[in-house]
Formats: structure tokens, sequence, C-alpha cells
């Protein structure tokens, strides 16, 4: 039993508003983290240009490209699944489709997917997406088409991204892209190349512009946001050789998240995933002065164990991260933690995994994604060590360390009840039709009756009950973070 991450969204394809001009068509289906999503909103956005309508129609396109996930080889299985349904339709539906792939397994295999699975006829890498208007030249002209080029600069600053299958209330907005951690478990680093940060001015400007659409909550995305640092361009690990002027003007996340919280005081600032090792007080300060950041940090740690942390090449050791959760709650008193646990590392024994177990009993954990240790190839782990706990073994541990989520998730979700929250409606609740779902700002759903209020309000909610995942309340009236010209039109 293994949590994915937005379990509901893998496969979801991409449905644009039809552009009358363009007559091809593009199916474009998403697996893996937020920032795949998110990069699909660019390809899309790159091939709006070049004539391309989307469609989730796949047996009508004429050009299906497959964003995918390597993180676990679970994720590659689904996707090479998937790749056997778009042959199977191309065969005997439609022989002039393309099928092209996109993102970490188009980078882990490379040209490996057109010599071997001669089911492909592109690859592209997560940094190779301005490349697709050559690509799919090449391709019409029955070629197949390759870039797996890693950058040292691309951010898609400049492109603006189509907002896909839209709620019209939140919205990612990527900060950093690659990432420098090299933790021995995590094919990431391979993946999507090294650390790299965004422009401010392109993030405040592409934010501005969502504000002006209507959206209301903005998530600040990387594989690593505490390590954001822009000082006009380049690599992370670069940033020591830049001029003294250039180290000087530097912004930071803490000053990026002040400078977004307090150019947008009417939208909801949320932000992911946070690292341990690099998030700083600044941070949890800029959360606390900013009424807009929200109260929620997802801060993976991955094991509660000193020896598996080291071997993990994690950072910090077991009691740094205990003393920054106490310095979490201490500078902001309603904070919600979540977090990554993975359970059956190489050489993990029972002690390891009490000492796992242990750790989340402390810090009591709001919301997880548990997972079972999966070997990835070309890491150090897979390189250094075996991948030595037994199947079962791993999914007894995992078992054990769901259970003791749902229970502190329950106890934290309860600490709401009785309390008034505020909430931002994103949509209908699943369960019912005459209710709302929103999230407050420790990202806990709420629903609720509908009432007069509608999608994009910020209500608050007074809670009355709650499962380990849901609050459940009733609207007691608008919030002040509507500003005062929503409260009016009503
Ligand atoms: N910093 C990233 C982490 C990406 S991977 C972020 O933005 O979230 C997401 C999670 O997948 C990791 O935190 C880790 O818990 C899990 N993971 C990564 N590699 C894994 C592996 N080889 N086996 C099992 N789980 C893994
Ligand atoms: Fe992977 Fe560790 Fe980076 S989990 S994405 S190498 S912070």
């Amino acid at each position: 039993m293994e949590k994915i991450i937005e379990e509901e969204k893998q496969g979801t394809t991409v449905q644009l508003e039809i552009n009358g001009k363009n007559s091809r068509k593009l199916y474009i289906e998403s697996y893996g983290c937020q920032m795949n999503f998110s990069d699909s909103e660019i390809v899309a956005s790159i091939l709006a240009q070049e004539g391309f309508n989307t469609t989730n129609v796949l047996e009508e396109a004429d050009l299906v490209l497959v964003n995918t996930c390597s993180i676990r080889d679970k994720a590659e299985q689904t996707v090479r699944k998937r790749l056997e349904k778009y042959n199977r339709v191309k065969e005997r539906q439609n022989p002039n489709m393309k099928v092209g792939v996109l993102g970490c397994m188009a980078e882990r295999l490379k040209s490996k997917f057109l010599e071997e699975e001669k089911i492909v006829d592109m690859v592209v890498g997560p940094d190779a997406y301005k490349d697709l208007p050559n690509l799919v030249a090449e391709i019409d002209e029955g070629r197949d088409a390759v870039n797996v080029i890693l950058s040292k600069e691309e951010t898609y600053g400049d492109i603006a991204p189509v907002r896909l299958n839209s709620n019209g209330v939140t919205a990612f907005v990527s900060i950093t892209r690659g990432c420098d951690n090299m933790c021995t478990f995590c094919v990431v680093p391979f993946t999507r190349g090294r650390e790299r940060s965004r422009d401010p001015q392109s993030i405040l400007e592409e934010i501005g512009d969502l504000t002006s659409k209507g959206f209301k909550e903005v998530t600040l995305l990387g594989q690593n946001v505490d390590s954001y640092l822009w000082y006009g361009g380049g690599l992370k690990k670069d940033f020591s050789k830049a001029t003294p002027m250039a180290q000087a003007t530097a912004v930071d996340f803490a000053q990026l998240l002040n400078q977004v919280a307090t150019a947008y005081p009417n939208l909801r600032v949320r932000f992911a995933t946070s690292n341990p090792q690099d998030i700083s007080d600044d941070v949890l300060h800029a959360i606390a002065k900013h009424r807009n950041i929200c109260n929620y940090i997802h801060l993976p740690v991955q094991s509660g164990s000193d020896r598996i942390l080291k071997e993990m090449n994690r950072l910090h050791t077991r009691e740094e991260y205990m003393r920054l959760i106490d310095r979490v709650h201490a500078i902001i008193p309603e904070c919600a933690v979540s977090q990554d646990m993975i359970t059956g590392f190489p050489t993990e024994t029972e002690q390891d995994h009490q000492d796992t177990l242990s750790l989340m009993e402390y810090v009591k954990y709001d919301y997880g994604f548990m997972f079972a240790y999966s070997e990835r190839p070309g890491t150090m782990a897979a390189r250094k060590m075996k991948d030595d706990v037994p199947e079962e073994v791993k999914s007894r541990r995992l078992n054990e360390i769901i259970a003791v989520q749902r229970r502190t998730g329950l106890e934290r979700a309860q600490y709401f009840i009785g309390k008034t929250v505020e909430c931002l409606i994103e949509k209908e609740s699943k369960k019912s039709d005459t209710q709302w779902a929103g999230r407050n700002s420790q990202n806990y759903v709420a629903v609720f009756p509908k009432e007069n209020y509608k999608v994009g309000d910020f209500v608050n909610v007074k809670i009355t009950d709650c499962t380990s995942a849901t609050l459940i309340g009733e609207a007691v009236g608008y919030s002040d973070m509507n500003g005062p010209l929503t409260i009016d039109t009503e």
C-alpha cells in the first residue's frame, strides 16, 4: 500500500481552449510530481504556438506526449503500460499518430527509448522543451528526434504557462529547477540536472498575471525551494564565483517569500518542497510575519535513524530535525508539518525503523507520503549498497509507519474541532454537490454547505467534526482576505 503524491491527478490529460487557427491535435498525459504537471503547462503553451490544440481523446491525436516520472520503479512501469496502449491505438486506429516521451524517464533512458522500444518517435528531457518546435518538425519528416541536454540556465521564466485543468483559483509557479542535494536514493539530480533559480522579477510578473485572472493562491514550486538563490542567473553551485555585487544583491528564499507576500496581500502563498538542511529561520519568520503565507511546511525527513540519514546523505541528524520542528512550532504556533518517508532503505534494521516511528511520535505529523525503498539505477545507493531489506519487511514497516501517520493525522485534525478557520473555496466537494471543498491555511481540506458562497471566496468556517484527512463544518461569513471588493459585489 503505497501513497502516491496527488494520486487523483496521475495520468490526467490536459485540455485547453480550442484555437480555431490550430489544426493539429495534441494529447498530453502527465505522471509524477507537481513539477511535471507544471511542465506540461509549459509544453502545451509552446505547442499551441506550433498549431496544436489539446484533446483528451487519445484515438484522434496527431501527437501523443507522456510526461514521465522515474522516482520509483512502479512509476516507470505505469508509463511503460501507457506506451503499450498508445502503440496499440497507433497500430489499429491511427497509423499517423506520433508518440513522444517527456520528463524524467526521457532523461534517464535517453535514446534507449528510440533504439530498443521502437514505439517512441521522440524523446525530450525536462530542460529541452523549447526545442519542441524543431523536434516536432523532425518527426513530421519521418525521422526520430531526441534532445536530452540538461541546461545550466533554463528555467522557462519567459514562457507563460497555460493553466491546464485549472480550478481558476489555485496555481503552481516554478521557482527553481533541478537539485544539488544528491540524496543517495534519489534519481532527481540525474534526471533534472543541477539546481538553478528563476529570476524573481519573472516570478512576480507571473503571479501578477495570475491574480489579474482571479487566482487566489499560488504554490511556489521546486525540488528544494529553501535553496532558492537568484544572483543574476546561473547554477546555485557557482554562486561563490559570482561578482561581489551579484552576491550582495542576491535574493534568497526568505526574501522571495517576503516580496511575493508583500506585493500581493490578498493572495495566499504556499511552497513545496522544503528541505530540513536548507530551510532557514528567516523562512520561518517570513511565514509568521505574513498573514497570507500559509502555516504549512512539507518537510520530508525520509528516516528517523541517524545512521540511515547519513547513508542517505541527508545532511542533518535526527536531533537537528527535532530542534528544527521545535523552532517551527515556537515561531509559527499553528504550523502544520508533513513528511516524506522511505522505509526499507538498504541496511535498515528493526532499531532504525523504531527510530523512525519514535521520530513520528515526536513530531506528530499532520500528513505524510510514505514509500517503500525502490532502487534506482545510477544512484549512489544502487551503486554502493545492496537492496537487502526483504519486500515483506519493507511492506510491514511501511504499514506500521502509515498506521502512526493515520493516528497523528487524526489527532492533529481534531485540534480544529470547535475552531473557526479560514478556507479558500476551490471546488465542489467530491461527496456532495451541496457542499464546497476548500483548504485552510494548514492545508486541510474542509467541506461545508455551499449557501451563497462561490468558488474563489475566502470564508471563515466553524469546524464541527473531522476525519483524519477532512474537516467538516459550516461557513460563518467572509474572511477579510477577500479585500473589500469581493464582499461588496455579493
Ligand atoms: N525534493 C523533492 C523530492 C522528490 S522525490 C520534492 O520536491 O518533493 C519525492 C519523494 O519520493 C522523496 O521525498 C522520497 O521520500 C521519495 N523517494 C525518492 N526516491 C525514492 C526511492 N528511490 N525509493 C522510494 N522513495 C523515493
Ligand atoms: Fe531528491 Fe534529495 Fe533532491 S530527495 S530531489 S536529491 S533533496
